[in-house]
């Protein structure tokens, strides 16, 4: 029998998930089906148990639900615990089990598909909000020298380093929160773009010399050249946008699942083209 997967969120027909999980499931021969589910913004419960009920056996969440889910589910699992956030869901004999594969995904990426190593760099994060909680955990457990929150809002950076305080020792160089304007004179080795900012088509301002020499700039964001693209290009800075972290968190996901790790460099080839 078929067994049944879904993406849920709002909007959702958008979502490239379908797509990559039906190349994952060809690729290593599993008998899958994944749809998508537009859930009401106050259905989301709703949503999830009807899947549930109707025999699903897993569920990717996706904005804006992803703190929701962290709530609904019975248990967390792996980085979910920390993240504050939710993007899969496994069904265990009635059961929700919790998920965030997320900050995996964009390590992999980062480490596998760019051959960037984590290890001993300079991290600036832009953005406090669940975009950085859910790659936090992941990004310090590569033991990075230091890593810096820089947001708009400073309070939101504040509270987000100390929801984190357990893994400061991760990065001996220190973890620490900083408006904007005070990175003047700070360089980085890996700069994440984790705001919304580029919905907008803005960024947050950076200094010009943000960048150390030969530093990876990469933005959460795919599907479109963003403004903090477009200025890390003109840096010299090696530039990425998260198609691929895309691709790594839905792997993460289906090998949670099915138990199986599908290759990912073909589907990001396979999305590029598109
Ligand atoms: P998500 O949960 O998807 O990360 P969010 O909680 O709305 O979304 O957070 C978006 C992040 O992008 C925040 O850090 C926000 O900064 P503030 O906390 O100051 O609002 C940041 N952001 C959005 N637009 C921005 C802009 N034009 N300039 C700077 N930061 C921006």
């Amino acid at each position: 029998m078929t067994d049944k997967y879904a993406v849920i969120g709002n909007p959702v027909a958008h979502s490239k998930s379908p797509l990559i999980h039906a190349e994952f499931a060809r690729q290593t021969g599993q008998d899958i089906s994944y749809t998508t589910i537009l859930a009401p913004l106050d259905g989301f419960r709703k949503a999830v148990f009807g899947f549930r009920d109707e025999g699903g056996r897993g569920a990717n969440v996706t904005l804006p639900f992803k703190r929701e889910a962290w709530r609904l589910v019975d248990s967390h699992a792996g980085y979910a615990s920390d993240a504050d956030a939710v993007n899969t869901i496994q069904f265990i004999d009635g059961r929700m089990v919790g998920h965030n594969t997320d900050g995996a995904g964009l390590v992999r990426d980062i480490k596998d598909n760019l051959q960037y190593p984590i290890q001993g760099k300079r991290i600036l994060v832009m953005g406090a909000g669940g975009a950085t909680y859910g790659v936090m955990h992941p990004l310090l457990s590569e033991h990075p020298d230091r890593l810096v929150v820089a947001n708009r809002t400073l309070d939101k950076a504040v509270s987000l380093i100390a929801h984190f305080r357990k893994f400061w020792n991760c990065a001996p160089g220190g973890v620490s929160a900083q408006p904007y304007p005070q990175l003047s004179g700070a360089q980085f080795d890996l700069v994440i773009n984790a705001t919304s900012a580029g919905l907008s088509g803005t960024m947050p301002r950076l200094p010009d010399s943000v960048f150390a020499p030969g530093a990876l700039a990469y933005d959460m964001m795919y599907g479109r050249v963003t403004p903090f693209m477009q200025f890390a290009g003109g840096k010299a800075a090696v530039v990425s946008d998260g198609l691929g972290m895309l691709v790594e968190q839905a792997a993460e996901a289906f090998f949670i699942w099915r138990g199986t790790r599908p290759r990912t460099a073909p589907v990001i080839e396979l999305l590029r083209k598109a």
